[in-house]
């Protein structure tokens, strides 16, 4: 019986012998589920590839993590990374994407993401600031962000700081091989609102590696069991924004990418990217 409703993502060439993995997604297909495209699963020489970006744009965190302080511009954030990563033989994934005009975001505050780097901004003591790193190596990408504390900051906003970090862990937690991309986006939504933070909704994860942004789109909320099937092979980034007030947010017209919150009350966002292998999440960019 043919089901219309199903949606035949995962196809296997004719002639072609189906491995185990192929039987495995086509019973899901067959039973109903979103499931990936096969181009999605990574091959091993992918894999190892986004690694190797992995490694460099670790390395450009673990830069800034030794360097940011008071004082410092936003611009000399971008300067850093911008010589590191092509010191490195690689390329800044953000610079000239869609007309970013910068190598890295730099989101303060209320800035909830795609900051741009700018000589006038300048970190001060309390500020909490997201740095979203990504990068290129021979054509592959990885894509990861830390928060960093300016000195010392509020309890408030150093809760929500920390908070978001664990989002980003529950969320890898709650992501199993042949699980679904609602687990991932449900177990971050319960974990904000236990601590009576929201979720912004407007911006997502994604998958990653052979493009910046690739198939599937991984919602920080949802209901479990919902959204595309879990297939090792699978790489992409988990990257909760979470909010201290409302979860709505706006981008700023001037520069058409700012995204502020919309009672401006801060956020934060920690980011990894993953792949998914048969034992669960193993993260690229440490
Ligand atoms: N790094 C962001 C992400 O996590 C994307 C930034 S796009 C840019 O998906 F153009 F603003 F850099
Ligand atoms: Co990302």
């Amino acid at each position: 019986m043919k089901n219309n409703r199903i949606k035949r993502n995962w196809r296997v060439p004719k002639g072609q012998e189906l491995t185990e993995l192929d039987k495995k997604v086509l019973y899901y297909q067959e039973k109903g589920y979103l499931v990936p495209t096969r181009k999605l699963i990574k091959t091993p020489e992918q894999i190892e590839g986004i690694r190797r970006s992995g490694v460099i744009n670790t390395g450009v965190l673990d830069l800034i993590a030794s360097e940011i302080r008071a004082g410092m511009s936003t611009a000399e954030i971008d300067r850093l990374v911008y010589e590191y990563t092509t010191a490195h033989g690689a390329i800044p994934a953000p610079l000239n994407y869609e007309g970013f005009p910068k190598s890295v975001c730099t989101s303060i505050n209320e800035v909830v993401c795609h900051g741009i780097p700018s000589e006038d901004e300048i970190l001060e003591e309390g500020d909490i600031v997201n740095v979203d790193v990504s990068t290129i190596l021979d054509g592959y990408y990885s894509d990861a962000s830390r928060m960093f504390v300016i000195g010392q900051t509020s309890p408030e906003k150093q809760k929500l700081v920390d908070v978001a970090r664990e989002c980003l862990e529950v969320g890898m937690q709650a992501a199993r091989p042949f699980g679904f991309v609602g687990d991932i986006g449900n177990a971050i939504q319960r974990h904000a609102h236990k601590h009576g933070f929201s979720v912004v909704r407007d911006l997502c994860g994604h998958g990653v590696g052979l493009e910046f942004h690739e198939d599937p789109e991984v919602e920080h909320f949802g209901r479990k069991g919902t959204g595309m099937l879990l297939v090792p092979g699978m790489v992409f980034t988990i990257e909760p924004m979470i909010n201290m007030g409302t979860y709505e947010v706006f981008v700023d017209e001037e520069d058409g990418w700012t995204v502020v919150t919309e009672d401006e009350l801060p956020s934060a966002q920690w980011e990894h990217t993953f792949l998914m292998t048969e034992q669960g999440l193993e993260i690229l960019t440490y």
